[in-house]
């Protein structure tokens, strides 16, 4: 198979007394793209880190900085991330009032776009912008939380997104995010996935006797994907 696989941990769950060197660590290990979870206690019911921080790790990686916003609303904080330095913004349709303007503001800003799927949210919010979206992200838990456990029917719904990108001839990355692990990023890539999205099962499996931390999990992400 020719579709290039990425994985992005999410640096959720890393250490934020050190996530400058966290980030370094997980790129030098062979990660691909840095997932950066913004959570507003309102639109799901947890805080996380916000466009300052973003800006402050701009300098340490030249790696994708993909942002996942949970925020509602979300237009306003979309400027903010992309002057900090955001490559990717995606942000959950429930939580726009007008899904095409948001998508053409992170457009403008000289970002890429894209439309997250919380498990029970219909895909049909892609029917009238496949041509505006550059990434798909699945949620395969609900959203709020890291280290919960992957929902099976994802599985269905990845493989349905999957068609439609190819039935669209674009080059949509299609994401998948939460409980992807060495054990089943392989049947996630086999529905069609192409970016992984990991915290706990990243950052949970640091070994000092890893020359970057990261490199034997990553290394056995890989051995999986290779079997995709
Ligand atoms: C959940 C976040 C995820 C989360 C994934 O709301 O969007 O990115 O950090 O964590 P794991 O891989 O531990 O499920
Ligand atoms: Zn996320």
């Amino acid at each position: 198979m020719s579709r290039q696989f990425r994985i992005a941990p999410s640096i959720l769950s890393a250490n934020f007394a050190k996530l400058g060197q966290e980030v370094t660590d997980v790129i030098a290990s062979g990660a691909d793209i840095i997932h950066f979870d913004v959570m507003d206690n309102h639109y799901v019911p947890n805080l996380t880190i916000g466009p300052l921080v973003c800006e402050s790790l701009r300098p340490v990686t030249d790696a994708i900085i993909d942002v996942h916003l949970m925020v509602k609303p979300v237009d306003r904080i979309i400027p903010d991330f992309a002057k900090a330095g955001a490559n990717i913004i995606t942000f959950h349709p429930e939580a726009s009032e007008h899904i095409d303007r948001t998508l053409g503001l992170i457009k403008e800003c000289g970002c890429k776009a894209g439309l997250v799927f919380n498990p029970a949210t219909s895909l049909s919010y892609l029917d009238y912008v496949m041509d505006k979206v550059d990434m798909i992200l699945l949620m395969s838990v609900n959203p709020g939380f890291g280290g919960q456990k992957f929902i099976p029917e994802t599985l269905n719904k990845t493989r349905a997104v999957r068609q439609r990108i190819d039935a669209s001839g674009r080059d949509i990355w299609l994401e998948v995010d939460g409980g992807v692990k060495v054990d089943n990023i392989a049947e996630v890539a086999r529905a069609g996935a192409d970016v992984f999205v990991a915290g706990s099962a990243i950052f949970g499996a640091a070994k000092d006797s890893d020359a970057n931390r990261y490199n034997s999990v990553l290394a056995a992400m890989r051995a999986e994907l290779a079997k995709a």
